[in-house]
């Protein structure tokens, strides 16, 4: 496009272009032809002799302007061009990003689902195995070690234990599983583990811990880090087919706003991370994503259950952590867990006392549960056990009884999940006429009123079933000798 004051001076030009002409045909006519008008003369010589320089000029600059006025316009387009390439890939990372946290939606809604589901199957399992093994171990104590009875009942008995396993397994990885968090030095806990990890993985392999140093404080169920690490170092062991190395490592991470928009799979915060890896088989890119599904395995039959990092899962998840797992294959994998950083003092250790005795001397207990079978069991036990139990199958019959006993009980054992009245109310209401009662409650299911998304408030007492009879024992005993009141 030629600029306007091209545009003025060729007018301007062409005007004194034309009046100069004139006015030259003019004198010119006056001195060689009378003053009699000449208009051939005037067109022919004249106008071409004055116009054709200024026409050339004129050219010459219309040309220079076209050429600049090019140049400018492929400066533009290429600048144009680079915006929108730069714009074309922030556009494409965009909906990358958006794919892959669409694809971490529907995969975390499929987990929940399904941890929904493994949930509630584990709760009418728990009833169920309670039943079994503690008749089992009832029958155990009244058969002859040399009876072959007693044989077949301690194989009952260990495959009801292996289910109960399993059970936790799920509870875990439902994030449904009782915990007891404490502040702690993840490095503390997983030097300790050291040694039975070893025995795990075997000679072949070579093991290696790389604490960080003043690593920060962790608020989780130590017993946790224990299930995470058997699973990763487990499953590391199993993916490296003669000799290989393990390394366990540690350290403090923190991520960004900025880094995590860039990286959708992380969480921003400080994380205290525990790392496993390996150099094993590697994981192939196409079962990456079903890598945490509960039942998910690539083991043969008998050989795996796929529940290893299902309960790694939930166990992270439970505790406001994440997992990135990166994997080549032929190379090895390593799995890394943040776990968020806890700033606060760490808690004194639980020391077990070893010298609690389990037996009871006479006390009396009130149980208050619904089914029946696990009822008369507990029952069974406690009286085995040397304890005066009065048992009520609903929150009222809990009441009358009560009423009737009011200074004899000395602890009541409630199931949560009632109809009528759940455990804690129970709790409450008896209070008002056996003042400073000690409760234990006991459930298959951890997501309620006494266990708050699986995490038990300060000096409740909780036993979660199915329970073996001695860990009934100790729970009521413990209930009974340093039991707060609810
Ligand atoms: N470190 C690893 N290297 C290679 N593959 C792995 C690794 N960890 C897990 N896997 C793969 O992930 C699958 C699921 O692991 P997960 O621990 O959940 O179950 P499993 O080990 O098969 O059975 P389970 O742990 O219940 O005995 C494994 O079958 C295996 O294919
Ligand atoms: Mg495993």
């Amino acid at each position: 496009m030629l600029s306007l004051n091209v545009w003025f001076l060729f007018f301007l030009l062409v005007a004194s272009a034309v009046a100069l002409s004139v006015l030259l045909a003019a004198v010119l006519n006056s001195l060689f032809y009378d003053g009699s008008n000449n208009l051939i003369f005037l067109g022919a010589v004249v106008i071409p002799l004055v116009d054709a320089p200024i026409i050339i000029i004129l050219l010459i600059t219309m040309i220079r302007e076209l050429r600049d006025s090019r140049q400018q316009l492929d400066k533009r387009v290429k600048e144009r061009t680079a915006e929108l390439e730069i714009s074309n890939d922030k556009l494409m990372q965009e909906i990358a990003n958006r794919e892959k946290i669409q694809a971490q939606l529907i995969q975390a809604q499929k987990m929940e689902s399904v941890g929904r589901l493994a949930g509630g199957v584990a709760h009418d399992y728990n009833n169920m195995l309670s039943v079994i093994i503690g008749y089992t171990e009832m029958a155990l104590e009244k058969t002859d070690p040399s009876d072959k009875l007693h044989e077949n009942l301690q194989e009952v008995l260990n495959a009801a234990m292996r289910s109960a396993d399993i059970t936790q397994q799920l509870l875990a990885f439902a994030r449904k599983q009782t915990v007891e968090p404490k502040v702690f030095d993840l490095n503390e806990v997983v030097e300790r583990l050291l040694k039975m990890l070893l025995r795990l993985i075997g000679e072949n392999i070579d093991l290696t811990l790389l604490p960080k140093k003043g690593l920060w404080q962790i608020k989780m169920d130590p017993s946790q880090i224990n299930m995470v690490l058997v699973n990763l170092c487990v499953n590391a062991r199993d993916a490296i087919t003669d000799v290989g190395k393990i390394t366990i490592e540690t350290d403090n991470v923190s991520f960004d706003e900025t880094y995590c928009a860039e990286h959708v799979r992380f969480i921003p915060g400080e994380f205290v991370l525990l790392s496993v890896s390996d150099n094993g088989s590697g994981i192939d890119k196409k079962i990456l994503e079903h890598l945490f599904e509960p039942f998910f395995t690539t083991k043969g039959m008998g050989k795996g259950t796929g529940l290893g990092l299902a309960t790694v899962y939930g166990i992270v998840k439970q505790n406001n952590g994440f997992i990135i797992v990166d994997s080549e294959q032929g190379k090895g994998t390593t799995f890394r867990l943040y776990l968020p950083r806890h700033e606060g003092r760490p808690s004194v250790p639980n020391v077990e006392n070893e010298a609690l005795s389990p037996e009871g001397s006479g006390e009396t207990l009130l149980i208050v549960e619904d089914d029946q079978a696990i009822r008369e069991m507990v029952r069974e036990m406690l009286e085995n056990i040397g304890y005066q139990v009065l048992a009520a199958g609903t929150p009222s019959e809990a009441i009358l009884l009560a009423e009737k006993y009011a200074d004899g009980i000395d602890l009541l054992v409630t199931d949560v999940v009632m109809p009528e009245m759940n455990g804690r109310d129970l709790a409450v209401h008896l209070q008002t006429f056996c003042p400073g009662l000690k409760t234990l409650f006991m459930s298959g299911y951890t997501d309620n009123m006494i266990v708050n998304c699986g995490v038990l408030e300060e000096g409740v007492n909780f036993l979660q079933k199915p329970f073996s009879q001695k860990e009934l024992a100790v729970s009521v005993s413990k209930a009974l000798g340093r039991g707060t009141a609810i």
